[in-house]
């Protein structure tokens, strides 16, 4: 088979993904109309147009400006169903999914309303197709830690509801000058209530965010991590300790993390030993989904059929699915 039909035949487990960055432009103008919200872009294309970024924070400025049509239980299906349908067309069987609540009730929309809207879809799918997934409730690390307490204590009346889908906890949005210490005390309660823990780190911050992710908030998985790579005591330990990162190239090259695919360190980390997986991250903003991904490192990095089998394994190893789960699916 030619790389391509290699890559597409590959089942894989996606582990770093926000629902609100799979937001296509198209369906993000339709529920614009729908909902009466008033976009600072004219047309489709021109908005498209706009998706080209310098760093982390000129994507966020536009990630959440687009988040604004999500008004309705039904948005928040559509927007989900849409996402599974694409991955399952990547034979992708497996999604932890983020979810960035503060997003949405800022803007007064009840968490609830959130909760149910991707929740609806991941059952539908699960029950209609067999797509096995979860769901990361994420704080943004620009605001508060209490605002992250007080989006903890408007959840977790949900919990029971959601028992089969809500698996985790994560942490995103702005990561320079917002270190991981910020959030300690709430990541500890998370903790004690048994969640999985995840955060993005050593995106854009420095390898020092991602140890005190490791020893102050003590996530299983690091969100990224491609600059663990400047610190080679911390590139002991993540091998040593096969801690996962979730690595997502398009998007380190649309913000510019890296400035040629060719200069991605992702082989090198794998090649260290490390438990690296492959992710799409925002797929609607940063040019594609999980074949995508792995079609651009393997092209650009020369990747051997076995360096991209191990890659997509890692990714079912590094899930939060039970033993028995993980091999049942790849
Ligand atoms: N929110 C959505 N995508 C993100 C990323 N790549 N880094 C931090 N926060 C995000
Ligand atoms: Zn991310």
């Amino acid at each position: 088979a030619d790389l391509k039909s290699f890559i597409e035949d590959m089942p894989k487990a996606e582990l770093h993904l926000h629902i609100e960055g799979t937001l296509e432009p198209e369906l993000l103008f339709a529920l614009a109309q729908r909902n009466n919200v008033k976009l600072a872009y004219d047309s489709v294309d021109a908005l498209r147009a706009a998706y080209d970024f310098s760093d982390l924070q000129s994507f966020l400025d536009l990630y959440y400006a687009g988040a604004a049509v999500l008004q309705t239980e039904q948005d928040f299906y559509e927007m989900t169903a849409a996402y599974i349908a694409r991955s399952r067309a990547d034979n992708v069987r497996h999604s932890e999914i983020f979810f960035d609540p503060q997003t949405h009730t800022e803007r007064g929309i009840g968490i609830d309303v959130v909760f149910a809207g991707i929740a609806r879809a991941l059952r539908e799918a699960r029950d209609t197709h067999g797509f096995s997934s979860g769901m990361i409730m994420s704080f943004l690390r620009h605001l508060s830690e209490d605002d992250a307490f007080a989006t903890l204590e408007a959840a977790l009346p949900l919990r029971e509801t959601y028992s089969d889908l809500w698996i985790g906890i994560g942490l995103d949005s702005a990561e320079r000058g917002n270190p991981p210490e910020k959030f300690a005390r709430v990541f500890a309660r998370c903790r004690e209530l048994g969640f999985h823990l995840v955060a993005h780190a050593g995106e854009e911050g420095p390898p020092q965010y991602v140890v005190d992710a490791l020893d102050v908030l003590h996530v299983e998985r690091i969100d990224h991590g491609v600059r663990s790579e400047e610190d080679p005591a911390l590139m002991q330990r993540l091998a040593q300790q096969r801690t996962p990162l979730t690595v997502c190239p398009l998007s380190n090259l649309k913000l510019c993390v890296v400035d040629d695919m060719r200069k991605h360190n992702l082989a090198r980390l794998l090649h260290a030993g490390l438990a690296v997986t492959v992710n799409s991250d925002d797929p609607a903003y940063f040019g594609g989904y999980m074949n995508a991904n792995f079609l651009a490192v393997a092209e650009a990095l020369r990747l051997s059929r076995t360096e991209l089998v191990m890659l997509a394994r890692n990714g079912f190893e590094a899930s939060f699915l039970p033993a028995a789960e993980k091999q049942r699916l790849l």
